[in-house]
């Protein structure tokens, strides 16, 4: 029986099993699985209750926070390197460290070595506990949106390749769509939610992703989000 009120240790549950897939096992064709807890947590009926202050722009950080301890340490196990695999913890590791950065008045650590998987996967394992920590407000998860909502520019750095802004996408996605639901966008800014359908097309592909164009139209979720 695991305490599943606790983000915590309710994300080191579900990603036992719903992230890490040995690189040989991967090569013969098994699917990537990638981690997100809150949205995962809906679609999976509930066998726990939530402690009051629940929030799920907040359980979403907690899970990728825990999202990029495993691929830290599967990255710092795994030998050779693997191109992929590098991406996606490269990925992880570039929204985690805009999150703790932002978080770091709250409390939230910064990561001591990023070039570093195994001093990574320390100060990630951290920064879940801490996320999970938080008393959670309205006013975080505006500010975590609107935070996530800034990264166009990021989508237009030359020294990135596309596959790389590719995995960032696909992690960013995710979290916008967790906040959009958080502060229900769909019903109360149209237009935001109209700029993020556009963005989950855009990253869709990893082979065909565009970053030029996935960074116009998060500019234009941006612009949406501040026009309410
Ligand atoms: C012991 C391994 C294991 C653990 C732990 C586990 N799952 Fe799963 N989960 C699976 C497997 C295997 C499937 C696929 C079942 C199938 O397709 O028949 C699955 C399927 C799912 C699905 C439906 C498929 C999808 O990806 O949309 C959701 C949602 C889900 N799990 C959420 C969770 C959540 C939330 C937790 C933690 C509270 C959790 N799981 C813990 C193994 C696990």
């Amino acid at each position: 029986m695991r305490d599943l009120k606790n983000q915590y240790v309710r994300a080191n549950t579900c990603i036992a099993c719903h992230q890490t897939v040995e690189i040989p096992l991967l090569k013969a064709g098994h699917p990537e699985l990638i981690f997100e807890l809150d949205g995962q947590a809906v679609s999976e009926p509930k066998h726990w209750r939530e402690s009051t202050n629940w929030s799920g722009a907040q359980v979403w950080l907690v899970g990728q926070a825990v999202a990029l301890r495993e691929i830290s340490w599967q990255v710092n196990t795994n030998n050779p390197f693997d191109e992929k695999l590098t991406a996606r913890w490269q990925a992880s590791l570039w929204l985690m460290r805009k999150m703790s950065v932002l978080l770091s008045a709250e409390g939230a650590p910064l990561f001591s070595a990023p070039d570093k998987a195994d001093a990574v996967c320390k100060d990630a394992d951290k920064l879940a506990r801490d996320f999970a920590g938080m008393l959670w407000t309205a006013e975080l998860s505006h500010k975590v949106l609107g935070r996530l909502a800034a990264t166009g520019t990021d989508f237009q750095e030359s020294g990135v390749p596309a596959a790389s802004q590719a995995r960032r996408a696909e992690r960013l996605v995710l979290g916008l769509d967790r906040l959009a639901e958080e502060l229900e966008l769909k019903s109360k800014n149209s237009k935001a939610d109209a700029a993020l359908e556009r963005l989950f097309g855009l990253a869709q592909s990893i082979p065909d992703f565009d970053p030029r164009k996935f960074s116009l139209a998060l500019q234009e979720f941006s612009a949406a989000l501040n026009e309410k």
